[in-house]
Order: C-alpha cells, then structure tokens, then sequence
C-alpha cells in the first residue's frame, strides 16, 4: 500500500478491519513502531474527529503527529499549474507540498470540493496536486469525492455488530440538510460496503442519485419506508444533488429518520459520521436510543487510523 485514497480489494479492506480489531485490544502493542517517524495532517477544512483520532493514531505507534491547520494558518495556496500569481494566492502547491514531503515520512490531507466545479471535483483536483508534489505516502482525511478513513470506520462498526448469520441489509438513507453537503461520506460509504460484499439499498428523493462510479451494485429506491423494510444497518446522510451540481433541490422534513421510519426495521441499527445536525437530519429519539452506533463509529476512527498508518510504515 503507497497510498490511502480509496477502496482498493476485499482482502486488503479485511486485513484493515483484522488488524483495527487488534489495536482496539491493545492500542498500544506496537508503540515502537513508527519511533523516528513524523506524520503532518494537513487540514484545508474544519475537523474534529478526523484531526484527533488522527493524531491518537500515529501516537499509538509511536508515531509523531504535526497538525498544520492550512485554511487559517499557511499561505493561500495557487492550485494551477503555469499560473501567473498576480491575484491573491501567495504559495503554490507544488512548493508547499514538496516542503511538506521534505519535512515528513508521511502526510495526511482534508481538501473538501468546491461543489461549484464538477470536474475538477471528481477528478480530485486539490488532493491530487498534493498527491503529485509531495513525493510522500498520502492518506485521505476527506478528499472531494471519498472519506475512506470514515468508511473503513464504518465497515469495522459493521463488521463488530452483525448479529445474524445471514448477509446484512444495510441500507443508506439521504437526510434534509440546510447547507450544501459533499458527497464524499455517501461515496465511499457505498464504495466500501459494495466492495466488502454486502447488499445495499440507496435511498434519496429524486435527483439526488450520486455518481454511478461509486454505487453500481447497489439497489436504488425513492420510497424511503420502502428501502427501509427489514434493514439491519441504516447509515444517514445529506449530499448534495451530483446531476445538478451541488445544488439542494429538496429539504423535505418527512426524510428526516424518526423511530416512526423505522417501525418496520424493529432490529436496525442506525449509523451517522458527524457531525450531525440533531432533528434535522436524525431525531434526538434515534440518536441518544439503543439503536445509535454513532459514537462506537466514532470510536472506531482511532483504530481505521491506526491500521492505515501501520500498514504504510511497513510498506
Ligand atoms: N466524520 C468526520 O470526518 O468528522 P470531522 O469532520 O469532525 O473530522
């Protein structure tokens, strides 16, 4: 592994999850490790858990984590090759992320998408300049497209609750926001759910179809008490529209999930990354129950963290 951007195969996402499981019995077994080694995360965004499980992480192996919180604290970055920079911009790219490479063994990066640019989102545009420049092993700490350290979260949660023999119905529902959200959680979601061989439902009110890259294999459904039928995993978000570029097109409450959505899903568990926005998205019923495996996800990022950085250092 060179990198951690995305899904790569089955087998590798099961030795993440193996090895996770290991290090939340004993987070500190491999403290020698990473001794020597330095990780910068660098952020483009606002984080809270991404940038501190992060750091527990590297620290668990004895790894040094630098945090540079690069949206207040660095220059204004020039993302384009050949520009002239005679507006605002003040450090290009290719200068900042070769410094970076120089001063760590490996770097961590969030760069949101502008959600105004459709191709340069999907093609990663700012996290990829970093990829390119920095000559360093890259993790994704949310990229315009993907959150694959969230989703191998995710998948550990899963894997830790499954409770029947059979294949679980996991099922992910869009939710009502007020701002313009990326689809970068509900990507990598479906990504790595279809990828480690579960069965999953969409569910979203027209419009809201995410890109096909990242959900064939997946069953689409508009009715939401329908998706929701005999779900074992109910994992909620808002995304943008993708067909109509990161646009709201609906904040219908009724796609709020309530215990009352749920009625025919008595044994569902429910999943959210957060933050979340409380009786908006999700109600406060749903989210302080039984159901909520919110803060176990959450819990769990330390250990996706701790597997990534453990699996680059001995690559
Ligand atoms: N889920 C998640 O990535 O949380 P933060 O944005 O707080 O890091």
């Amino acid at each position: 592994m060179n990198h951690f951007t995305k899904f790569d195969n089955k087998e590798l996402g099961q030795t993440l999850i193996d090895l996770a499981l290991d290090y939340k019995k004993d987070p500190r077994k491999d403290q020698q490790k990473g001794q020597g080694k330095r990780i910068g995360c660098v952020f483009l965004n606002p984080s809270l858990r991404t940038r501190v499980s992060t750091q527990l992480a590297a620290s668990n192996l004895g790894v040094e984590p630098i945090v540079l919180n690069m949206d207040k604290e660095g220059w204004a970055l020039e993302m384009r090759d050949g520009e002239i920079m005679n507006k605002g911009t003040v450090e290009h790219i290719k200068d900042a992320a070769a410094v970076l490479g120089s001063y760590f063994d490996m770097l961590a990066i969030r760069a949101f998408p502008s959600l105004t640019n459709r191709e340069e989102d999907i093609n990663d545009f700012i996290f990829s300049q970093f990829v390119k420049y920095s000559g360093k092993p890259v993790i994704s700490l949310e990229s315009a497209i993907r959150h694959p350290l969230q989703s191998l979260a995710d998948q550990i949660t899963i894997h830790e609750n499954i409770k029947e023999k059979r294949q679980p119905k996991v099922v992910l529902t869009w939710a009502p926001h007020i701002k313009a959200i990326p689809h970068a959680v509900a990507n990598s979601f479906a990504e790595w759910t279809l990828g480690m061989g579960h069965s999953l439902t969409i569910t979203h009110p027209e419009g809201y179809e995410l890109d096909v890259r990242f959900t064939k294999g997946a069953t689409i459904e508009t009715d939401q008490n329908k998706a929701l039928e005999d779900a074992d995993f109910v994992y909620v978000k808002n995304w943008s529209s993708f067909n109509d570029y990161g646009k709201i097109l609906s904040t219908d409450p009724s796609w709020m999930l309530t215990e009352k959505s749920l009625s025919k899903a008595p044994n569902a568990n429910v999943m959210h990354c957060l933050p979340v926005r409380r009786n908006l998205e999700l109600s406060d019923e749903i989210l302080d129950g039984n159901r909520s495996l919110i803060q176990k996800q959450a819990e769990n990022r330390i250990y996706a963290a701790q597997s990534v950085i453990s699996m680059l250092l001995d690559s």
